[in-house]
């Protein structure tokens, strides 16, 4: 069964294996769990029978006024079974007070998040490759971002 937490407190780095997919270089397990922690609020799907995080979805936010949606994963093994959108369901639940949540998406994923009420707007963003210098290398694929 899977269960959907925002006690990230809970969780341990041990559970967080096969992230990042795609990425050059990942976050270790350690920092994916600073990660969460470090947000203003994350929700992570575990799967009871593995004891495994098979997805995650983190928020920042400045608590009044905005947030901002850095990360969404579901593994791929668990991907096309409603888990990403009830981690969005429960992320966004959380924000309606909120007057603006934020994300940058690629445009194949707008017809995902328009699901979610969301609207493409435009946007701008500085990325710095090298920050991912220190991370360990992944198990290959494209770069995104
Ligand atoms: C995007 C993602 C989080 C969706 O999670 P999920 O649990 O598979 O999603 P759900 O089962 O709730 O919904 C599946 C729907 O998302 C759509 N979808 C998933 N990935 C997509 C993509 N890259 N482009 C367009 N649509 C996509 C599927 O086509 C499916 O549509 P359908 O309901 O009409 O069949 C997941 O595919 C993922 O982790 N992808 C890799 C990381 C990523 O791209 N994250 C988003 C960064 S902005």
């Amino acid at each position: 069964m899977i269960r959907y937490t925002d006690a990230v407190g809970t969780v341990r780095a041990e559970q967080l294996r096969g992230f990042f997919v795609g990425w050059p270089r990942a976050a270790s397990p350690e920092q994916h769990l600073a990660v969460l922690r470090g947000s203003h609020r994350a929700v992570v799907a575990v799967d009871d029978g593995t004891d495994r995080v098979v997805g995650f979805v983190n928020m920042i936010s400045d608590g009044v006024l905005t947030a901002y949606i850095p990360w969404l994963e579901v593994l791929p093994e668990y991907q096309g079974r409603g888990i990403g959108t009830e981690l969005m369901r429960r992320i966004l639940e959380a924000a309606d007070h909120l007057y603006s949540v934020d994300l940058l998406c690629e445009a194949p994923l707008q017809p995902y998040y328009e699901r979610f009420g969301m609207l493409p707007v435009p946007g701008m963003s500085r990325l710095r490759r090298s920050a991912l210098d220190g991370l360990p290398a992944s198990d290959g694929g494209s770069a995104p971002g």
